[in-house]
């Protein structure tokens, strides 16, 4: 069965070094994680089938990494100074600041349980920083709280130096930052977190169709990427859709403790070139938007064939990087009761994300002909260029697997004594623990074979 506790991740994640808590020697700082030696290369690799799908296997997609610190006027143009705020609920007997959508109970403490509340009031999800020399407490500047707005400034940038017709997309990979009033759930609602986002442009007129595209290319990325099975995916309209949005979808996955959203969707007319575009009367603009007085730049597209210079309507696809590790490791975690007292937890990862792609053992450490063999394979999983391939030389092939195993390594290979005489190692799969003897030169096909298919 897949993990129904989140309690397993957690102590999987520490145990195995995937996620630490952020600042633990100093107690903590609550929504922070650090990610250890297992942890970085699982993101990587989830990273890398996200931008394989998202670029490389298409024509029409760009890539851009934007500064994590952008000027003061690029948030408030996108509405996210005045508006990205959650509603905050203070306990006024023991003083717990709550998030008021997510309390247990909207009319009692969630700690307490006191009803003695304070009405609740806007509380700004932004992290403004004063940079360089300016006075004290003077804004100038945030972290951005999603990669989106930091790709719309861009547009103009990217069009220049990469002429697309439409539609086109630009994707960026990144860090985003929030003040969450309550950080939750492990790495599902964090303070400094990681998405992976693409805002297509389109022609407008185009954008339904193109919305139900993406939402049928998104979800099935989830499906043959991530190997999250159908059922436990969901679509989920937004039941109230802010201001500029047409529509807006969110892709759920079903979690221990409910279906919660992984993924976005969102179909958000012209509401960015919009905003942020210089000479707004120029352009008739669906969305209603500010009065930019600022941006120097046009963010517009002329149609090569009829001249016509427009703003193009986009649409996003929005998810968490780190929620979809989460996700990963919830749905391929399982405890197995292997008989005689005995079990074990392994992680099922489809191989293109495990961490771990092959691990090579020599049965015994303190025999130079084994090792020597064992590196020489070694040696050639590395020149396949798969990911990372780890030699274990501690003698111990019972932990050596258990270990494989619980972070997910799809297979294992090991040198033995038989090998010296016969040239044979044994292929032992992380999946049901079966074996079979292959001769040393077919070893690195065969790996290739596991982990690409
Ligand atoms: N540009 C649109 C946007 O940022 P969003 O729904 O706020 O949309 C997109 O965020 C995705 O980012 C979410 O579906 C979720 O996977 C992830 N995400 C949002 N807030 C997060 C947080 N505090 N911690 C971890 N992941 C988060």
């Amino acid at each position: 069965m897949p993990a129904k506790n989140v309690n397993d991740i957690v102590a999987l994640c520490k145990r195995r070094g995937f996620i630490f808590p952020g600042s633990e020697i100093y107690g903590g700082l609550a929504g922070l994680y650090d990610y250890g030696p297992y942890g970085v290369e699982m993101m990587r690799n989830i990273r890398e089938s996200w931008w394989r799908a998202m670029v490389y296997e298409r024509d029409d997609v760009e890539g851009l990494e934007a500064a994590q610190l952008s000027a003061r006027l690029m948030w408030k143009y996108s509405g996210h100074e005045g508006s990205f705020s959650d509603p905050l609920v203070e306990c006024k007997k023991c003083g717990l600041r709550m998030r008021q959508d997510k309390m247990k109970d909207q009319k009692k403490c969630d700690a307490c349980g006191s009803a003695d509340l304070t009405p609740p009031r806007d509380y700004t999800m932004m992290m403004g920083q004063s940079l360089g020399a300016v006075n004290a407490g003077e804004i100038n500047a945030y972290l951005r709280p999603e990669t989106a707005t930091t790709t719309y400034v861009n547009f103009k940038n990217v069009l220049d130096s990469a002429p697309h017709k439409l539609p086109f997309g630009i994707v960026q990979i990144g860090k985003a930052f929030r003040n969450e009033i309550s950080p939750r759930n492990f790495v599902f609602r964090m303070r400094e977190f990681e998405q992976a986002e693409l805002q297509y442009f389109v022609r407008p007129g185009t954008d339904m169709e193109q919305f139900a595209a993406w939402k049928k290319t998104r979800l099935n990325w989830w499906i043959n990427q991530m190997g999250i099975p159908a059922e436990k995916l969901r679509f989920l309209p937004h039941e109230k859709l802010v201001f500029y949005a047409k529509a807006a979808e969110d892709i759920e996955y079903e979690f221990p403790g409910g279906f919660d959203e992984v993924e976005g969707i969102h179909n958000r007319q012209d509401y960015d070139l919009g905003s942020h575009t210089k000479s707004q009367s120029e352009f008739k603009i669906a969305a209603k938007v500010m009065e930019n007085k600022d941006s120097t730049v046009k963010l517009s597209y002329s149609d090569p064939q009829t001249g016509e210079n427009f703003l193009p309507y986009v649409i996003e696809t929005a998810m968490g990087v780190n929620r979809a590790m989460f996700v990963a490791m919830l749905e391929h975690y399982y405890e197995e009761d292997l008989g005689d007292g005995k079990s074990r937890v392994v992680l099922k990862l489809p191989p293109r994300i495990a961490p771990v792609k092959a691990a090579v053992i020599p049965l015994a450490r303190n025999v130079p002909e084994l090792t020597e063999r064992a590196e020489h394979i070694l040696a050639d999983l590395r020149k396949l260029g798969l990911g990372r391939v780890e030699m274990e030389n501690s003698g111990n092939i019972g932990k050596n697997y258990r270990r494989h195993d619980e972070i997910g390594t799809p297979v294992c290979i090991t040198v033995d004594h038989q090998t010296l005489e016969d040239g044979m190692v044994t292929l032992r799969m992380r999946d049901d623990m079966s074996q079979v003897r292959v001769p040393i030169n077919d070893v690195a096909e065969r790996v290739r074979g596991i982990i690409v298919g």
